[in-house]
């Protein structure tokens, strides 16, 4: 039973014309007890072929006028409606994509609301709940069996409901499948906002805070010693470039590697180079200086007096002492050497963490390469005070451990209070650790997952950035494309949040499955989501620039057609803590 409403005129493409009955513009119908939504844009309908029903969306309305001369040359109008098809239904169920196309005079009819739930929510079964759809009303459930393992992307201008949004998802995700994801999947939330610490998405029995703070030093990310003694992960959290830079790092870990690394072998590394540049044969005048901050590391006051007495004479390329009035030159064969500062330098203790000793490390080998004539000072002297200038903040943001700590099932890692700096850093180490982690541990097939969650990635997703340098950007990029890239097969995951879309390197987003896009206005972020997404469709992507608060586009290859979601607004307590200002309150 069906109520007919027009019959087709027109078939042009995928483009088809009806002709409406009458003028009938309510907004909601009845009939037989059944409730319909009139015909109006974006609204739904069914073109009766055969046995077979196509359902179509409705993408323009339109008014023809004609002079008809048996009515005595009145004006009529006939209104008609432009529609795509978009599926089909067959034996009462549905199927998506335009198999079947009208034919001229085949009967329109409205479609009624169960159909149109049937056509977006499949089987609600196996499914979150997590909002409703923008015009029709009705709940929206998303499969998470086909969502998340997919890479996410949630698009928006800020304040349209980003966080919302994917606090929502994860929320929802929880509190179905706490109980089955246990031990099988890990997340991790980079939060730069802190907008996730308290009681959001799970409760602390399953949920760790790791609070950053490169001020006052709160928690600290762990690594273990033999990921932090790695090039990569040094070279990455210095900066270090290619060529000259990165080859200098590995002889550091290189030479660690071959002594026992404790005290005592540190100290001894440290006597020799005291000597070393005293008493080689080729003196090298920024070696004092390198020795000055050496002392300095290991804290020995006695050896930093000593050493403000010498200097450089440049005329006999040596070393000088001034002992009182005399001028002793320090030669080769080390004989004033022993006189002046041998005794202290054979009583210096080493006693210092993993970040000094990775200072105090770099500072001998490269007064070494400056003796032997392996590197120019120039080169590696930038990477030297990177490091220093580095440590101080990266000492109170990570910890250096024998052993990998049992995990939580989500891990919340906030960075709010951390520097510029450490902000772009640190979620590239956080992203690497997991990544190689769990690319070493997971099976194949994977037998466990792994989500990394970013909100506003384009803090260190973006493609333009004036201040870094180009290596560094390569580098940066390299990693999370690498992710997007080859993630999929280790069971690793991403969600990607972000008010600048085409800020974002392009492959990333091009490797994104599924989308939530919410309200955007710029320009370049409009032409990128036609660009890239190929599963948006007109209709929603025109609507993209006005959609209200909370309501996004929802599209990918998780789901068969795009549709419009209002999402819930989640309880206050557990909403990400991201409220707009409320002027009222405050300026009371
Ligand atoms: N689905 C929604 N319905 C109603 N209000 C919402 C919804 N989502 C977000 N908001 C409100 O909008 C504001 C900004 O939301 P938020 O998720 O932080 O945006 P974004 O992360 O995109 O900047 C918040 O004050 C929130 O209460
Ligand atoms: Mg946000």
């Amino acid at each position: 039973m069906s109520v007919s409403i027009g019959e087709v005129i027109a078939v042009e493409g995928i483009s088809i014309t009806i002709k409406m009955f009458e003028d009938s513009n309510k907004d909601v119908l009845f009939f037989a007890g059944e409730k319909y939504k009139g015909i109006s844009i974006r609204e739904h309908l069914l073109i009766q072929r055969g046995f077979i029903d196509i359902v179509c969306i409705v993408e323009g309305e339109f008014l023809d006028e004609n002079k008809t001369e048996y009515e005595g040359n009145r004006l009529i109008y006939t209104r008609k409606i432009k529609v795509r098809p978009i599926g089909y239904y067959k034996d009462n169920s549905f199927n998506e994509g335009v198999k079947f196309l009208p034919m001229i005079k085949d009967l329109a009819s409205l479609i009624s609301e169960d159909k149109i739930a049937a056509i977006y929510n499949k089987n609600s079964k196996n499914s979150l709940s997590i909002g409703k759809m923008l015009k029709e009303e009705l709940p929206v459930y998303l499969p998470w069996k086909k969502l998340f393992n997919t890479h996410i992307g949630i698009f928006g201008n800020t304040g349209s409901g980003k966080s919302n949004t994917l606090t929502k998802l994860y929320t929802s995700l929880f509190s179905e499948k706490l109980l089955s994801i246990k031990n099988k999947s890990h997340f991790i939330l980079l939060d730069f906002n802190g907008e996730y610490t308290s009681e959001q998405l799970l409760q602390t029995t399953d949920k760790e805070v790791i609070h950053l703070n490169t001020k006052d030093a709160k928690d600290r990310f762990p690594l273990r010693e033999d990921e932090f003694w790695e090039s990569e992960t040094l070279s990455l959290l210095f900066q270090a470039t290619i060529n000259t830079q990165r080859p200098f790092l590995r002889r550091i870990i290189d030479g660690r590697n071959k002594y026992a690394a404790n005290a005592d072998s540190l100290a001894v590394y440290t006597k020799a180079i005291f000597r070393d540049v005293f008493s080689s044969a080729a003196q090298k005048p920024d070696c004092l200086e390198l020795l000055r901050t050496i002392s300095r590391i290991i804290k020995n006051d006695l050896l930093s007096e000593k050493l403000k007495n010498i200097s450089w004479y440049s005329q006999g390329s040596k070393f000088t002492l001034l002992a009182g009035s005399t001028v002793v030159y320090f030669n080769a064969g080390g004989t004033e050497y022993d006189a002046n500062l041998k005794a202290d330098v054979d009583q210096l203790s080493v006693n210092v963490d993993h970040f000094d000793e990775l200072l105090l490390r770099a500072n001998i080998r490269l007064c070494n390469d400056l003796l032997h004539g392996y590197v120019q000072f120039d080169h590696i002297q930038p990477l030297l005070k990177r490091i220093e200038s580095n440590l101080t903040g990266l000492k109170k943001v990570l910890c250096v451990v024998t052993e990998d700590q049992v995990r939580k099932v989500l891990t919340v890692i906030s960075l709010r209070k951390c520097s510029s700096e450490v902000k772009k850093i640190l979620p590239l180490l956080v992203a690497k650790h997991y990544y190689n982690q769990h690319k070493n541990n997971v099976q194949n097939p994977p037998d466990k997952t792994l989500h990394l969650i970013i909100d506003e990635a384009h803090n260190i997703l973006s493609e333009q950035s004036t201040r870094e340098s180009e290596s560094w950007k390569d580098y940066r990029l390299e990693l999370f494309e690498e992710i997007i890239k080859e993630g999929r097969k280790f069971g690793m995951f991403l969600t990607i949040s972000s008010q600048r879309p085409a800020d974002i390197s392009p492959t990333i987003v091009s490797q994104i499955h599924n989308f939530f896009i919410h309200r955007l206005v710029n320009d370049r972020d409009l032409h990128l989501i036609d660009n890239t997404i190929s599963t948006l469709d007109r209709l929603s992507r025109e609507l993209i620039p006005t959609l209200p608060k909370g309501a996004c586009v929802v599209t990918g290859t998780s789901f068969p057609l795009p549709m419009v979601v209002v999402v819930d607004l989640l309880d206050r307590s557990k909403q990400p803590d991201s409220e707009d200002v409320d002027l009222e309150t405050l300026w009371n």
